[in-house]
């Protein structure tokens, strides 16, 4: 069965001191959950990462990092490599994120890199990927979901999917306070399931866990979390907040 995931993404805010104390009221308000089928994980900054990582030994919350950089090591200045992240105890990464892809110019093909960096350190991977607005008016955005996982994923044996969490989030629901109606997000998500399965099998499409991502809040989560094909979400701006984000874990 797969599992329930809820992920904040807490993009480039809080610094070191209201990172470690968010987390802590998150463990907190956690404690008498027992997260049976549900995984929680925090996405702070790197400044934060080694700091939040210890805090959340020995509970049931994980932490991923935002990004980090194709190359195992060299001159990149200002990027971080996936053993620097695994060294700090962190062993979860976002890639492909919308902001990355947009003002970060990250493409399909650098993002399959980054893939295969991520899994050959043994990292798992929540991927995003997403329509914009003009794709969805214009009735491309499935033409446009296959064609960022294709590019981006479908290189990798089956195996490797069990590494893999993908998100979908359509660009215009992200920070936006629009969302995806829950019909919108199970429509593409059972479309997702589809083409997985196509090119590999119904076990790999039935197996990865497919978030939501796109103004999910305390309010519309239940609904959207309730759809079949709806595995969970990540998290942007109610993230920010214990009570939101403890509200969304408890949203199943
Ligand atoms: P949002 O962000 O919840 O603030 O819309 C979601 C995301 O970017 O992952």
């Amino acid at each position: 069965m797969r599992k329930q995931i809820v992920a904040g993404n807490w993009k480039m805010n809080n610094d070191l001191k209201t990172s470690k104390s968010l987390v802590k009221k998150i463990i907190k308000k956690l404690k008498n959950n027992s997260l049976k089928n549900t995984r929680v994980i925090v996405a702070p900054t790197f400044v934060s990462l080694e700091k939040v990582s210890k805090k959340v030994k020995k509970t049931k919350v994980e932490v991923a990092a935002q990004n980090m950089h194709q190359a195992k090591s060299g001159a990149f200045t200002g990027e971080i490599s996936a053993e620097m992240l695994e060294s700090v105890g962190v062993n979860i990464v976002i890639l492909g994120h919308s902001e990355r892809r947009e003002y970060f110019c990250e493409t399909d093909a650098i993002l399959a890199q980054k893939v295969d960096t991520a899994l050959k350190n043994n990292m798992e991977i929540i991927f995003c990927f997403g329509e914009i607005l003009e794709d969805r008016k214009s009735e491309n955005h499935f033409n446009v979901v296959e064609s960022q996982l294709k590019n981006g994923l479908f290189h990798l044996e089956a195996t490797a999917w069990g590494n893999i969490i993908l998100a979908y989030e359509p660009v215009w629901a992200i920070g936006t306070g629009e969302t995806a109606s829950p019909e919108q997000a199970q429509e593409m998500h059972a479309f997702i399931r589809k083409i997985i399965s196509n090119k590999y099998n119904r076990d790999v499409a039935e197996n990865v866990s497919i978030l939501y991502g796109g103004s999910v809040k305390p309010a519309n989560a239940k609904e959207i979390f309730s759809k079949e094909d709806v595995d969970g979400g990540l998290i942007g701006g109610a993230a920010l907040d214990a009570d939101n984000f403890v509200a969304l874990v408890n949203s199943f």
